[in-house]
């Protein structure tokens, strides 16, 4: 049994397509898992820009925080500690201006912790948050995952990278792309992931 922990982004509402396939991604591994479902919704419940009382609270010792670093580190902890608790993680991106959503960017500010879920090892940095799945679902109106734009594919490398750099290596990428290119590229796009998505929960299973 696995703790699954869906975390979406998307500011399309129910237009969006990385919440719609992130979401049948999650449902499919907790119907086959039977374990516990936890859904993060970073648009209807944003995290906060990360401010000073966030970035001096985090290096003041829990007894010194003033009442406002102690709000501002308990944001991260509880982010933290939702990820922490996850076997799984199915995690949905939509791209705004070739990057993830700024809600996401936020999400990545808070987990994103020196000695909490990276440290620095003798090589350089290292992840701490290892032994976990994660599926990454990316939606972007035009094509980046090969051709001319895909040097500007600044949201699935990145949060790669991201993910990476705090120890969630093992990452399976779903990418729905070619939505803005007219109507047969967008029902090709969309067919395209329910057939990757099929295939990825028969393995899952
Ligand atoms: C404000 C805004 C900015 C966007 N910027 C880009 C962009 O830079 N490149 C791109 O290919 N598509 C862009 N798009 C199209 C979206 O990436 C596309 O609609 C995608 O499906 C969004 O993900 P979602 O369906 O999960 O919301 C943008 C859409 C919006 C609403």
């Amino acid at each position: 049994m696995s703790h699954t922990l869906l975390v979406t982004s998307s500011p399309r509402g129910t237009d969006s397509l990385s919440t719609r396939f992130a979401t049948e991604i999650a449902e499919g591994i907790q119907t086959r898992s039977g374990g516990p479902l936890t859904v993060r919704d970073l648009t209807a419940n944003p995290p906060p820009h990360i401010t000073p009382a966030y970035i001096q609270g985090r290096i003041t010792s829990p007894e010194d925080r003033t009442p406002e670093q102690v709000e501002a580190v308990k944001v991260a902890q509880d982010l933290v500690d939702e990820l922490k608790l996850a076997d799984v993680m199915v995690l949905g991106s939509g791209m705004i201006n070739f990057g993830p959503p700024s809600q996401l960017k936020a999400w990545f500010d808070h987990v994103t912790w020196p000695r909490v879920t990276f440290g620095y090892g003798e090589t350089g940095p290292k992840g701490l948050l290892t032994g976990k799945k994660v599926y990454l679902v990316t939606a972007a109106g035009g094509v980046f995952s090969e051709g001319a734009w895909a040097p500007f594919d600044f949201q699935t490398n990145y949060l790669l990278h991201l993910l990476g750099f705090i120890g969630l290596t093992d990452v399976e990428v779903v990418r729905v792309e070619g939505t803005v290119l007219g109507p047969d590229a967008a029902k090709a796009a969309v067919a395209n992931t329910e057939t990757a998505i099929k295939a990825l929960l028969a393995k899952a299973a």
